[in-house]
């Protein structure tokens, strides 16, 4: 720890509540403490702030249909379209000038998008996927690395009413495959490659071995060409388009934004669950559009003015939400950065922020560990007095994080959001309201005025304020999924069997539960501890066990596999497989890689196990359940819990003794 660190943990360490700067709160878009009051005398009407954000084609009926719970309807008969929402509107009041996307490639390269220019290659890609065959509601898969091409095509599909399926462009061949498969998807965008702290990497060669995987026909791929030189040198197929080729083609050409339905989705994304399949995650147009319009101006306090920068990665929830669908609702200036942090140096980040004066910027607690071990040198050599606002997402942030985030990015002049939420709720769900709330370093926060969050135990009862019990929502919220696509039975098992009475049609004996631990304090501040599933979520992301283990049971000589989540500096959690061989095979490096590069080519490079640990058994219940606790114990170095109900109790020590060496 460097001399400033000390000063810094003894003036900050002892205090655990801090108010929002006077100037901040004067500026605040939600500013009134009366909100919270406000919201819940006036529900669900009160949601029709968040519907006013929006340009609506015809107005809606009702605000909320909870007829079928919990299949919910939210300003139900309403027509609007999203792209229009986010640009043609701006444009249209006189804004065209001002800067959608500000680009910034990992060598520096630079591209800049007005609104106008966003309207011209929106409406000239609309008019490329309509020509290609797609039409409304084919489900168009985007396999992209971070490429302005990616909110071009998102925003497209949009325009035509066609939803996108964003696969992360780090996740492999395989997640590229089973995602198109589930989906039926027929059409894919991609890009050549991309670049990697230096590297170019080469995405048309993993792009192809996932249309390999395809079990349906794929109509058309499109390729965006981002490495030019540095290409591969791969050939295009008949059915494979070079994207500035298509673009030309259709210079100038306009599409008219296809009037959706409020409820119609807008895009699917496929997150990790308990099973290994992953949940393909539906949203719809005005729900998820004026819930990530409403949180961007409230939480994120965008204002047009704004430069605004979401360091996420557009294949995440995150990116939907906070780098494309809510600031460009808000018509503001959105910041798009391709690379690492690292690159070429450690005040990359610092570099941006200070070059675009970026008034507002969002990140995940995994980084800022990383830049908190790098030290505040790096930070210390720009000048990033334009921050105003600063926030996280992801995973829990620990005090000591947000307060070195706080001294060295925001000069103890920004508020903080700690900002829960998940794939499935659209958007923001718990934290402060900057310009209302004091913020509670380690706490996210008070639910958002409107929302019904409660800690229960597992009868669903309340538990006291202090004591660690399970998240949910009892009420719903226009930003919630509607469903998994093409299966509500398990949308009904995942979310909602656990807490409510599933035989009843009364919206009130239905409880959503998000699978999170939390406890909850006095004042009404939620701490949330993490996932109660079988879910790890490493940097952020989430990852389910169920579909690691089954990438390592696939590689040859592996009897069986168990794989939790173990505690990391950096990475928030971390991967511990554990692999019993088959006979004749031995537990060596070489198997020990070939394990590895089976959870990379299965999943990719975010799922590596950080230690692969090789033993005769697992520890199992006499009913032959693993006992993932005990692994998790053992990988976190902790106190073991009781034994007394396994099989096998000799193995926990020996397991326990391999990982000590
Ligand atoms: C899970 C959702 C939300 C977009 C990024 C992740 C965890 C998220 C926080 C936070 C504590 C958090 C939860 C949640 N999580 N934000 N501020 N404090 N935990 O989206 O992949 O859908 O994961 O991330 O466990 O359930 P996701």
């Amino acid at each position: 720890m460097s001399g400033d660190d000390v000063e810094l943990e003894a003036r900050l360490e002892d205090r655990d509540v801090f108010e929002p700067p006077a100037e901040f709160v004067e500026q605040a878009n939600a500013g009134d403490p009366e909100i919270y009051e406000e919201f819940e005398e006036n529900w669900p009407e009160c949601w029709e702030n968040a519907a006013d954000l929006l340009d609506w084609d015809s107005g809606y009926d009702e605000v909320l249909d909870d007829s079928n719970p919990p299949f919910y309807e939210w300003f139900t008969d309403g027509k609007l379209n999203a792209a229009y929402n986010c640009i043609d509107r701006h444009v249209e009041a006189g804004e065209k000038n001002r800067v959608a996307i500000k680009w910034e490639g990992e060598h520096g390269d630079t591209r800049t998008y007005t609104y106008q220019d966003l309207y011209r290659e929106v409406n000239e890609f609309a008019a490329t996927l309509r020509d290609l065959g797609v039409e409304e509601d084919d489900v168009v898969t985007l396999y992209m690395p971070m490429v302005p091409e990616l909110p071009i095509a998102m925003l497209a599909c949009a325009r035509i009413g066609a939803p996108h399926s964003v696969v992360f462009a780090g996740f492999s061949a395989d997640a590229l495959a089973t995602r198109m498969n589930a989906a039926d998807s027929e059409f894919l965008v991609t890009a050549n490659g991309y670049y990697r702290r230096g590297d170019a990497l080469d995405h048309l060669e993993k792009t192809n071995e996932g249309l390999d995987g395809v079990d349906h026909g794929v109509e058309a791929t499109v390729v965006v060409d981002r490495l030019g030189d540095d290409d591969f040198g791969h050939d295009l197929t008949a059915s494979q388009h070079d994207w500035d080729e298509l673009m030309a083609e259709h210079r100038g050409e306009r599409v008219d934004p296809v009037s959706r339905d409020a409820e119609d989705m807008l895009f699917l994304m496929y997150t990790s669950g308990t099973t290994g399949q992953p949940k393909g995650v539906k949203h719809t147009t005005a729900g998820y559009l004026s819930w990530s319009a409403w949180t961007s101006q409230n939480v994120l306090d965008l204002k047009r003015e704004d430069t605004y920068w979401c360091s996420a990665d557009i294949g995440w929830i995150t990116g939907h939400s906070y780098i494309v669908y809510g600031p460009l609702a808000l018509g503001t200036t959105t910041v798009m950065y391709e690379g690492t942090p690292d690159f070429p140096d450690r005040d990359r980040l610092w570099e941006i922020v200070e070059k675009y004066s970026v008034d507002v910027f969002y990140t995940a607690p995994t980084a800022i560990r990383s830049f908190m071990k790098w030290g505040e040198r790096f930070p210390n050599e720009h000048d990033l007095s334009s921050l105003r606002l600063l926030g996280t997402v992801g995973e829990p942030i620990n005090p000591r994080a947000w307060k070195w985030y706080y001294k060295h990015i925001g000069n103890e002049s920004t508020p903080i959001v700690d900002t829960w939420w998940q794939t499935e709720t659209g958007g923001h769900m718990i934290t402060t309201l900057p310009g209302v709330k004091d913020m509670k370093p380690g706490s996210a926060g008070p639910p958002l005025p409107g929302l019904d969050v409660r800690i229960v135990d597992t009868n669903g009862d309340e538990v006291e304020p202090g004591r660690a019990g399970y998240l949910t929502v009892n009420k719903p919220w226009p930003g919630m999924l509607r469903t998994l696509y093409q299966n509500d039975e398990r949308f009904i098992d995942e979310y909602w069997a656990e807490y409510s009475d599933t035989d009843s049609d009364d919206p009130d004996d239905w409880v959503y539960f998000p699978e999170d631990g939390a406890k909850i304090d006095e004042d009404g501040y939620i701490t949330v501890l993490g996932r109660v599933d079988d879910v790890i979520n490493v940097s952020g992301h989430r990852l389910g066990t169920m579909e690691i283990e089954s990438a390592i049971v696939g590689v040859e000589g592996v009897a069986e596999a168990a794989v939790v989540g173990g505690d990391h500096d950096i990475k928030g959690e971390a991967v511990y497989a554990y692999v019993i061989t088959e006979d004749g095979y031995e537990g060596d490096e070489e198997m020990r890689q070939r394990i590895v590069d089976g959870v990379e080519d299965a999943i990719g490079p975010i799922a590596r196990p950080e230690d692969v640990i090789f033993t005769p058994e697992l520890p199992k219940t006499r009913s032959g359940k693993i006992m993932r606790r005990l692994l998790e114990d053992i990988a976190n170095e902790a106190e073991l819990g009781d034994t007394s109900t396994l099989r096998n109790p000799e193995i926990v020590e020996e397991i326990r003794q391999k990982v000590q060496r």
